[in-house]
């Protein structure tokens, strides 16, 4: 075993049988298990928003998916027939992942304390891929803390926390206080012998794009590292009580909104360039979902906790209901849509935002299956954005954001759609493309953002862990196979690629770095679900049933 673990990088992490195709009824059996338990020993995840209005008192962190047990999952697991068809046999990849992964590890006087964005020495520009990225980070971490090895998601987030602290300028104007950063680069003063921290919150970032994923990813990560580890006392120390508020303070604030769903300029997030993503795109409101959710579950009941607490269960309710009504689309949605009236005045509007059905693209006439649907990209006055996003449909899924409903229909439509969304390398961020003039006008003429390349409908192989999480959460993890599969055939011999380009994702992306960390680490963490399902409870939130679904139900809804 120990050569095993030697060789796979692998720690504390004990010889078991991967799963087979057999195995997935027992999976999605297990999944739905300890749902059963829940009603006697109900935790604070999912402890629902009302009892929160009812100010309960706290309870350590914990959900269902830590009550599916290792234990259970292992005994399972290893039964001596599942054991005999398939012993634990690492792919030769993991090995090189987990080196691969070390030598990305940036050291602050001594202590880890993130990973590197790119450690490609073949390129001839660094730009700011030498520093560590909030949210290239969190595949990172999460591949930590499932080996065990938790201290440095510990240093990241206090090293963060202390960032968010600084005072924040772009040139004569201040941040926000809570504001975190988008990265920062940790440099070497020969001379002094010591390590400095310069921090990124925009003011170098091209195009000067906000990070306001950053925040979020910093409070799922803080959940994470506090399931993995049931160190709760991290969670509840006044430092990052504080930092938590902060981030909270400035996307809960009262404004000029007539949604609840959170205004964004372009390039706010994965997606850090002019991509027409601004408005209310959906990466971020489910991350902000998401993150509402997880610092509910961390908030102390202190006096400025439970104000928190009271705001943070309102925004939930009116978020949930606006995002689950007005941005999802399936076949009925769609030819609702495409029949609506214009112009119609007062409260008793159908068409909400007056979207005129001529500005439906005729690409998803053909693109939308019988069976399945998505969250659109973006939604607000006379526009949506009908493309699909990857990474705000996974959180979605994982945030419970999704009905459970909308999470099959999510993944029944990346299963009718797999040439389009997965092709031969997963997966694709957003599609489709945009081209000629429309590519002109949204992008700015961006050569990087060319169509099919880079953020354009390129392929991104990091997020094949948020799918593979979303596969387990809704009991299909045999298309997670199917997509670590692919990414087994090619990644590794093309040096881990930053992102692929074309519409099947078959050529190594135009400028993409190599030795990204994030397809690492991505990979990573996508194996180590699979193998131990019981993972996913760091990175998943349970239904709340007090977030009633809306009302009205499409057909591609019933299961
Ligand atoms: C690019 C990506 C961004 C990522 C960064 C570092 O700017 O668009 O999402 O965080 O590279 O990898």
């Amino acid at each position: 075993m120990d050569g095993v673990r030697e060789r796979t990088g692998l720690r504390k992490v004990e010889s078991r049988a991967s799963i087979t195709e057999a195995d997935d009824l027992d999976l999605s059996r297990l999944l739905q298990r300890p749902r059963l338990k829940l009603e006697r020993k109900r935790s604070f995840d999912e402890r629902s928003l009302s009892d929160h209005a009812a100010a309960g008192s706290l309870r350590p962190v914990d959900s269902y998916e830590s009550m599916l047990s290792l234990g259970a999952m292992r005994s399972v697991l290893d039964t001596p027939t599942s054991s005999a068809h398939n012993s634990f046999e690492p792919h030769p990849m993991v090995a090189e992942a987990w080196d691969a992964l070390r030598r990305s590890i940036v050291l602050f006087r001594g202590h880890p304390v993130g990973t590197i964005a790119a450690y490609d020495h073949a390129s001839e520009e660094v730009l700011n891929y030498d520093q560590v990225f909030v949210r290239d980070f969190v595949p990172s971490a999460l591949a930590f803390l499932m080996n065990g090895e938790p201290d440095i998601v510990k240093n990241f987030l206090l090293k963060t926390l202390q960032l968010q602290g600084w005072e924040k300028k772009i040139d004569r104007f201040k941040l926000g206080e809570g504001v975190m950063p988008a990265s920062f680069k940790v440099s070497h003063d020969p001379i002094r012998k010591t390590d400095n921290l310069t921090a990124d919150f925009g003011e170098s970032a091209i195009g000067r794009v906000a990070p306001v994923d950053s925040g979020f990813w910093w409070i799922i990560l803080l959940r994470a590292y506090t399931k993995s580890t049931g160190d709760s006392t991290l969670a509840e120390s006044p430092e990052c009580q504080r930092g938590m508020r902060l981030i909270l303070a400035l996307c809960l604030s009262e404004g000029f909104d007539t949604f609840p769903t959170l205004l964004c300029a372009d390039g706010c997030s994965m997606i850090d360039r002019r991509m027409g993503i601004y408005g209310y795109p959906i990466e971020i409101q489910a991350l902000f979902f998401m993150a509402l959710r997880c610092a509910l579950s961390m908030l102390r009941q202190d006096a400025e906790g439970k104000e928190f607490i009271a705001r943070i269960v309102k925004r939930l309710h009116a978020l949930s209901y606006h995002i689950r009504s007005y941005f999802w689309i399936d076949f009925q949605q769609l030819n609702d849509i495409y029949r609506y009236k214009t112009e119609e005045y007062s409260h008793t509007a159908v068409n909400k935002f007056n979207v005129i059905p001529d500005s439906i693209p005729d690409w998803i006439f053909d693109f939308m299956p019988a069976r399945g649907g998505y969250f659109i990209g973006n939604v607000s006055p006379a526009r949506m954005d009908f493309r699909w996003f990857a990474l705000g449909n996974c959180v979605a899924i994982l945030s419970s954001l999704a009905t459970p409903e909308q999470s099959v229909a999510i993944m029944d439509l990346l299963e009718e759609r797999w040439d389009q969304l997965l092709g031969e390398m997963p997966l694709k961020i957003a599609y489709p493309a945009l081209e000629s003039r429309e590519w002109q006008i949204v992008t700015g003429c961006d050569p990087k953002n060319t169509r099919w390349s880079y953020h354009n409908g390129g392929t991104w192989p990091v997020l094949l862990w948020l799918f593979t999480a979303a596969c387990i959460k809704t009991g299909r993890p045999q298309i997670a196979r199917r997509a670590i599969d692919l990414a087994e055939n090619r990644l590794s011999k093309d040096g881990w690629p930053e992102y692929y380009d074309g519409k099947l994702g078959r050529y190594i992306g135009k400028q993409a770095r190599k030795f990204q960390t994030w397809s690492i680490a991505g990979y990573l963490v996508a194996k180590m679900m699979l193998e131990d399902p019981s993972h996913l409870g760091m990175i998943s939130l349970e239904e709340d049933k007090a977030m009633k679904p809306p009302i009205k139900r499409s057909a591609s809804w019933t299961i």
